[in-house]
């Protein structure tokens, strides 16, 4: 049976970026493959988060990943830094990593840019340690959005060089995936880019919003004057929001619009008014058992423990074949 890896970043609640893109894949994949996922809790002090975010973090997207529907009897559930095997693989990934070729890739680039106060080597070497949890495992399938596409490609990188360096075959290849076939990105409600945390207020619809914040989060989305004879051609904005209507709304829905636009007749109030339901109903059963998991202390304490002890099975193997390769061996 193939082996899965993915990992979402404790950096605040889950949007529906995360869950179209990741989530909503890893919840089918947990039937048919053999599935690690985790919480990366390491990845997400590259901005400095207090104890108490990180903590809160850490917990929110263990609940949401529950109230998803990942089972943790089907799929090995975990955090990140409860694997000091993944930090230990990260070193020695680390010594064939290089300068030039991390600070080319695209993620750093645009955090510098973000931030160009905290380049740290952690946000340099972030590549290198998503590397390290994919092939701790030995997987071959990645579920992601279309912004890890670039890491997906690094992992196979540094995994084939220390296959090359040491003659061996222990590396297999892993590939990002989803069930499409084509790999996912979800636009925010800015009009701008994608959806994300960090992609200022409002452009973001949570799993955890109430359905009143959902119809005000929508209804403040940018639009223009509207189609015109002459043009129909649909501006990105626009173009965004019938995107985020196809992953939402029913498929005679986003038809129906796509007509009214085609034919000049939108109401841009009505496509957001129906737009906002279907998020609203989209994430009902997740939002109604965010409070259920986030109130039971134990179980979380037990998932997360159970989750340990098997990632830490699988990665102790791993870990003892490196070794045993590099060349750390007992006398
Ligand atoms: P993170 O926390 O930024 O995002 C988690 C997952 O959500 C997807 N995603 C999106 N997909 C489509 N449209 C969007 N607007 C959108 N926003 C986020 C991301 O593609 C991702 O799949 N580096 C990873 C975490 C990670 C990881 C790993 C993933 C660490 N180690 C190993 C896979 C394997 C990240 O930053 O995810």
């Amino acid at each position: 049976m193939e082996t899965v890896v993915s990992g979402i970043r404790s950096t605040g609640n889950l949007h529906l970026g995360n869950y179209y893109g990741a989530i909503q894949n890893f919840v089918k994949m947990q039937y048919e493959y053999n599935c690690f996922f985790f919480i990366a809790d390491w990845h997400s002090l590259t901005t400095h988060p207090t104890p108490g975010n990180l903590h809160g973090g850490v917990k929110q997207v263990l609940v949401e990943y529950l109230a998803a529907g990942l089972d943790p009897e089907r799929t090995t559930l975990y955090i990140q830094s409860d694997v000091p095997e993944i930090a230990e693989l990260y070193l020695y990934l680390n010594m064939n990593a290089y300068m030039g070729e991390l600070e080319r890739s695209t993620s750093f680039k645009d955090k510098v840019r973000a931030n160009p106060d905290n380049v740290n080597a952690g946000l340099l070497t972030y590549p290198v340690l998503m590397a390290a949890d994919i092939l701790i495992h030995k997987a071959t399938k990645v579920p992601v959005g279309k912004d890890q596409e670039q890491h997906l490609e690094m992992a196979r990188t540094f995994g084939n060089r220390f296959n090359r360096l040491y003659n061996s075959d222990l590396f297999p290849e892993p590939y990002a995936f989803n069930f499409t076939q084509n790999l996912v990105k979800i636009p925010g409600l800015d009009g701008k880019g994608k959806m994300g945390k960090s992609e200022g207020e409002g452009n973001a619809v949570y799993l955890s919003d109430s359905p009143e914040v959902i119809r005000k989060k929508v209804m403040k989305a940018v639009t223009d004057s509207g189609p015109t004879v002459e043009n129909q051609t649909k501006p990105d904005e626009i173009q965004n929001l019938f995107d985020l209507m196809k992953v939402v709304s029913t498929a005679d829905t986003y038809a129906h619009f796509d007509e009214l636009y085609n034919k000049c007749q939108i109401r841009y109030g009505d496509l957001k008014k129906q737009l906002a339901e279907d998020m609203i109903i989209a994430t009902a059963p997740i939002r109604e058992k965010i409070d259920h998991f986030a109130n039971d202390a134990s179980f979380l304490r037990q998932v997360a423990r159970h989750g340990a002890i098997k990632a830490r099975e699988s990665a102790q193997k791993t870990i003892k074949e490196v070794r045993e390769i590099i060349g750390f061996r007992a006398f």
